[in-house]
C-alpha cells in the first residue's frame, strides 16, 4: 500500500493508503475525503476533483497531459503551480509521501 495525506483546506490532515494503479480520486472517495466532488467520475469532463499538490512529488510524478492542462485551465477554484486532476493521477512508489491539498471549494 502507498501512503500519502490529504490536506484540507481547514488545514487539517487525513492519512491514506491507496493501491498501486489507483487514481488520487478514488482514494479520496474510499476514504470519504470532502471536497473532492469528481462530478464526472473520472471522464476528465468536469474539474471538480482539481487538488494541488507540494512541490517534490508534483516534480517527482509524470506531468500532467495536454488534456489535463486544457481543463485545468477551466476549473473554478484556485489554480496554483502545483495543480492536477485527481483523477488522472495513478499512484505508485513515487506518489509515497504526498501532501494532496483540497481546494476550499471545487465551484
Ligand atoms: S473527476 Fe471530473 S475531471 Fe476528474
Amino acid at each position: 500500500m502507498i501512503k500519502f495525506a490529504f490536506v484540507l483546506a481547514d488545514g487539517s490532515r487525513q492519512e491514506v493508503e491507496g493501491r498501486d494503479g489507483d487514481t488520487v480520486m478514488q482514494v479520496a472517495y474510499d476514504n470519504g475525503i470532502e471536497g473532492v466532488a469528481a462530478e464526472c467520475g473520472g471522464s476528465m469532463s468536469c474539474g471538480t476533483c482539481h487538488v494541488f499538490l507540494d512541490q517534490a512529488t508534483f516534480d517527482r510524478i509524470g506531468a500532467p497531459t495536454e488534456n489535463e492542462i486544457d481543463m485545468l485551465d477551466l476549473v473554478p477554484s484556485d489554480r496554483h503551480a502545483t495543480s492536477r486532476l485527481s483523477c488522472q493521477i495513478r499512484i505508485d512508489a513515487a506518489f509515497a509521501g504526498a501532501d494532496v491539498n483540497v481546494p476550499e471549494s471545487q465551484f
